[in-house]
Formats: structure tokens, sequence, C-alpha cells
């Protein structure tokens, strides 16, 4: 899909549905949020939501007392949307509206948090791209947080194909650059009382 097309696709999801009408929705980020716990990250700790679109992890990390929190998405809509749900506390947050192929990083990350965002990359170059783009932009020490579907996951997710990961296939993308800290298999309950699991991995830049 070319730029546009990806972005008019993801604005129309955004504007059109709402926060609890789409498979990914989650009232609590559970999984993301115990890996976040498991790294002990100071509260300064730089922390970016790579393709977070209307996700509560930024609320839940504002709790929690980081205060260097961006949040990326190809979609207005979507952070217009989240930006409403925070209110005041939404001027904290550094919020950046960009394809994740065109992001151009003014800051060196200690977290990038990506759930259901990278697996909608199916070609090659663009997941070296994202593998490389992420390897430069965390810090010394920085950690990943990548969910994608796993291989028993869904096929398709928004209508769009994915690629789904095995503990396997997804370390290869990232052995560049990084390695495996932990992983956990996680089945996700959607609002349409239908299942998909997920395949979550944390790394360490090396
Ligand atoms: C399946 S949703 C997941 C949203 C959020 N991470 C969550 O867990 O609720 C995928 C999100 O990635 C965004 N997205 C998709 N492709 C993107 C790209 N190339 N660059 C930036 N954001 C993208 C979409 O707008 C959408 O908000």
């Amino acid at each position: 899909m070319i730029n546009n097309q990806l972005e008019n696709h993801w604005e129309n999801v955004h504007s059109k549905k709402k926060e609890n009408e789409v498979s990914w929705f989650q009232i609590y980020p559970k999984i993301s949020l115990e890996i976040v716990n498991s790294l002990n990250l100071n509260n300064s700790a730089k922390i970016i939501d790579v393709g977070g679109g209307e996700s509560r992890f930024v609320d839940n990390l504002l709790e929690m007392g980081f205060y260097n929190i961006d949040v990326l998405d190809i979609s207005k809509s979507a952070i217009d949307k989240a930006k409403k749900r925070l209110g005041d506390k939404s001027s904290t947050i550094n919020w950046i509206i960009s394809d994740i192929n065109d992001f151009k990083p003014e800051k060196k990350y200690d977290l990038w948090h990506d759930r259901a965002a990278f697996h909608f990359l199916r070609n090659q170059i663009e997941i070296n791209n994202y593998v490389d783009l992420a390897a430069d932009s965390i810090s010394r020490n920085g950690k990943i947080i990548i969910g994608t579907f796993s291989s028993n996951g869904p096929e398709k997710c928004s209508g769009l194909e994915v690629s789904r990961y095995n503990l396997k296939s997804i370390k290869k993308e990232f052995k560049k650059h990084f390695t495996l800290n932990s992983h956990l298999i996680s089945n996700h309950s959607t609002p349409f009382n239908t299942f998909q699991e997920f395949l979550f991995t944390c790394f360490n830049k090396k």
C-alpha cells in the first residue's frame, strides 16, 4: 500500500469507529504494562509508543509516573481522540503524526513500544528499515517491546494482511541489533468475544 492509501485507511478507521469498536481495543493494556514494570525503568525514561493510536497505554504510563512520553501514529484522528480522552494531561505528551516509515526521531528512547503496528510491515525492506530505525533511535541499554499476531493469530488486522511471527522468526528480524530479553504468548479477547493470539517480545539493544 502506498503512503496515502495507508493514511486514508487509518484515518477512516479512527474517525468512523469508536475506541471499543475495533478488535485491538483494550481497556487496560495489561501485558505491555507488566513488561514495562519488569524493566524497572526510571520515571525519567524516554518512551515512545509507535502506532499508539487510541491506546490507553499512554494514560497508564502517566499514572505510573513516567513523564517523557512520545506517541506516534499515522492517523491524526487517532491522536486527536487520545488527546481528548487525556484532557489537560495530554499537554505533557509529545504527539507525533507520522508514518513510521518516514519517522525521523529527534531523540534517543530508553523504551520503544509497539503493539500491533510492526506486524503491518510485510515487505522485507520495510521490516529491515524499521529495525534499523529502532536501533538508531534507542539509547544504550534501551529496550524494545514488540507485540504482533503470533503464528496462530489472525492473518488480517483491520482488513489488512499482516506478518505473523513465532519466536524464531521475530528473533531473526531483530537479531542484527537486539538480543532477546523476554517473550510471552497472550490471548487477546476482542470486544466481539473472539480471541487473537499475540506474541510479545522484549529485546535489549546490543
Ligand atoms: C491495530 S492498531 C493498534 C493500536 C495500538 N497500538 C493498540 O495497541 O491499541 C494499529 C495502529 O497503528 C497505526 N499505524 C498503522 N500503520 C502505521 C504506520 N505505517 N505508521 C504509523 N502508524 C501506523 C494505526 O493508525 C493504528 O492506530
